[in-house]
């Protein structure tokens, strides 16, 4: 696997690339999750490139930038190992140099939910990404269900500004007590650690009810008071998979979401439907 850290060594290989290229964005701290949406990549392209950038841009003030995890060397094997091609790992500088100023603001997809908690959340993910795929240029680009909101807006990105790229969601991949994978599940405590699978429990209790045709506002406050201490609730809610704009029952391509916080780390799961 090779290693650039500048634009134009990613450039360079870019020009000698295989035609069909997958990209994988992450912010590194890599857990299976990431691997899987790599392998998925690899199984479908004759090339690879997977980014680790933890980017500056989609932290707000007093979120968890200084402390989110970093592990270069142990990313780097990880990525190795599943075959991808090209791994960019550039620094904030040179991703955005003195006087950058340009950003992308994909509008009211990102304006609700992790949007509302996180203000200037997916401008700063828009921005880094409409960057990143502008440079590695890639057919496919592989992100992960369990952010649904930013998958949601990811597509909307890639649709508006008309990249000649495919989106792929690769669902959500779990720790054998339902919790979904994520680097941050590193920052929780053993009580913290016990509690968190509530979060998957409670989402599909939520659904179980509304399936069984529950009034949805009583099926949404029975299935939260599932969620265990001391994880408190941002919110449960139902979504357009598409729009992400909120629904009063489960429908057809529809997301149910939550996200809650356990002591400083604040975890996001959910569930989709197909039909
Ligand atoms: O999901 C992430 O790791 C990040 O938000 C992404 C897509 C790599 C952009 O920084």
């Amino acid at each position: 696997m090779r290693l650039a850290t500048t634009l134009e060594e990613l450039r360079a290989w870019r020009r000698e690339a295989p035609p069909t290229l997958g990209f994988v964005p992450t912010m590194g701290a890599l857990h299976e999750g990431h691997l899987d949406l790599a392998r998925f990549a690899r199984s479908q392209n004759a090339a690879v490139v997977a980014s680790v950038f933890v980017n500056p841009l989609q932290f707000g003030e007093g979120e968890d930038l200084a402390r989110y995890p970093r592990d270069l060397a142990g990313d780097r094997e990880k990525l190795a190992a599943t075959g991808v091609d090209l791994l960019f790992a550039p620094s904030t500088e040179e991703i955005y140099p003195q006087g950058f100023s340009t950003a992308i603001d994909v509008g009211a997809i990102g304006d609700d939910f992790e949007g509302a908690l996180r203000p200037g959340h997916f401008r700063g993910v828009a921005t880094v990404v409409g960057k990143l795929l502008h440079v590695v240029a890639p057919q496919r680009l592989y992100v992960g269900q369990k952010d649904a909101q930013q998958s949601a807006v990811l597509r909307k990105l890639v649709r508006d500004l008309a990249y000649d790229c495919s989106v792929t969601i690769v669902p959500t991949v779990r720790e054998t007590d339902g919790l979904a994978m994520s680097s941050r599940n590193r920052y929780l405590d053993e009580r913290e650690r016990r509690a968190a699978p509530s979060l998957h429990r409670m989402l599909r209790r939520f659904v179980e009810l509304l399936k069984a045709g529950e009034p949805f506002e009583i099926a949404r406050t029975a299935a939260a008071a599932l969620l265990e201490a001391p994880g408190e609730l941002d919110y449960l809610a139902c979504v357009d998979a598409e729009s992400f704009t909120p629904l009063a029952a489960l429908r057809a391509n529809c997301f149910v979401i939550a996200a809650a916080r356990f002591g400083r780390t604040r975890l996001l799961d959910n569930l989709w439907f197909p039909q």
